[in-house]
């Protein structure tokens, strides 16, 4: 069975006032009812296809971590603490040495908790595509259509279809966030796919290739688990050994180098809930195409997102604006400016 692999490391500052350090973004319910941790657990959670879920976190999360899973009934899963994020080539390491420990075979699907898939079904099948090729070896990427030259996304170029599976094909180049001229170039060319940043991998041949390209990052990674603790339910990694480990995204430390990637192209209804924008384009809108959620009241409002929580947002005669409400912060700003509200976070909290 797959071993699913929840990533919930980033802190998500552009949804603040939301999103905020103790109550990060996967945490939070920004779509329906469900946070995002628990919608990604479900997609992978039927019994005769996945093994227990694995949570590679924050420690300061673990609570909240283990208590979402719970009240889906996810009984024991294995949450592993990192002391300090070092983004997710560390994490996936972690987590594909834990899965060949219980099975040598073992084939894991790294999922960022942060994502929204609306076609589950889609998704399943598309993990089901990729399957033989990553129990022979293959690292399977899930490529999609891109909308837009994005820079945020790693783009990935399709090659021949793999031998025996048709819908699976070989990468034939992996470029992680290009700037924007050359994302330009690639959506207009129509070869290339937006990494979808889910990985189906085997744990072991995964291994070996960190070995080969980043030996550093599996030394620490090892030396990290072996100096692990059990604290309740969960795993700490070794503080220092973790904390001294390079901070590199797989897709650097690997993707981007790898011979084995393969690419399943999909289409799952996928969203990286990224900003305000983001809310705003999957949301449901009235007539005005404004996305209301939680306590507002609007008249003549165009094209806002606009939440309240804790406080009523009443909006009348506007154009274009996100207003999130929350019991100590509003954010008002322009659909337009949401990437720079990390800018204004960091100031807060450099200011204290
Ligand atoms: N446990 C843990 N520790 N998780 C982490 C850490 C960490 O230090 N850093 C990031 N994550 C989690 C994030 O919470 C997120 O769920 C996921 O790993 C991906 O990290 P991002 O920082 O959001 O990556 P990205 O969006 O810039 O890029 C990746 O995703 C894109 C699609 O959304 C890449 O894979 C791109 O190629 C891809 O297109
Ligand atoms: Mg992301």
């Amino acid at each position: 069975r797959i071993v699913p692999v929840l990533l919930s490391g980033g802190n998500g500052t552009r949804l603040w006032p939301l999103s905020r350090e103790a109550y990060p973004k996967q945490l939070l319910p920004l779509v329906g009812e469900r946070t995002l941790l628990q919608q990604t657990a479900l997609r992978a959670c039927d019994p005769a296809v996945f093994a227990r879920p694995m949570v590679i976190a924050n420690a300061e999360h673990r609570f909240v971590i283990a208590e979402q899973l719970r009240a889906l009934g996810i009984a024991d899963p294995t949450i592993v603490l990192e002391p300090a994020g070092r983004n997710t080539a560390p994490a996936a390491a972690v987590a594909a040495l834990m899965a060949v420990q219980a099975d040598p075979e073992a084939v894991i699907l790294l999922m960022p908790a942060d994502h929204v898939v609306t076609d589950v079904t889609a998704f399943r099948q598309a993990v089901d595509e990729g399957l033989d090729a990553a129990r022979r070896g293959r690292f399977v990427l899930f490529g999609l259509a891109p909308t837009g030259p994005a820079t945020g996304y790693g783009y990935i170029r399709a090659g021949e279809p793999c031998a025996d599976a048709a819908r699976v094909r070989q990468v034939a180049d992996f470029v992680e966030k290009p700037d924007r001229a050359t994302a330009q170039r690639y959506v207009a060319s129509g070869d290339y796919l937006w990494n979808s940043g889910i990985f189906l991998l085997p744990a072991g041949a995964f291994l070996g290739e960190l070995e080969r390209l980043s030996p550093d990052i599996l030394e620490h990674c090892r030396e990290a688990l072996a100096v692990s603790a059990r604290d309740l339910d969960f795993v700490r990694l070794g503080k220092d050994a973790f904390a001294a480990c390079r901070a590199i995204s797989i897709d650097y430390a690997v993707m981007e180098r790898t011979d084995r990637a393969v690419v399943v192209p999909a289409c799952f209804g996928w969203t990286d809930i990224g900003s305000w924008s983001t809310l705003w384009e999957i949301g449901a809108k009235d007539p005005d195409g404004t996305v209301m959620v939680g306590d507002v009241v609007a008249e003549e409002a165009r094209g806002c997102y606009l939440r309240g929580e804790g406080q009523l947002v009443a909006a009348l005669g506007v154009e274009d604006l996100v207003v999130v409400a929350t019991p100590d912060v509003v954010l008002v700003t322009r659909k337009s400016r949401d990437q720079d509200i990390k800018r204004l976070v960091e100031r807060l909290r450099a200011d204290g």
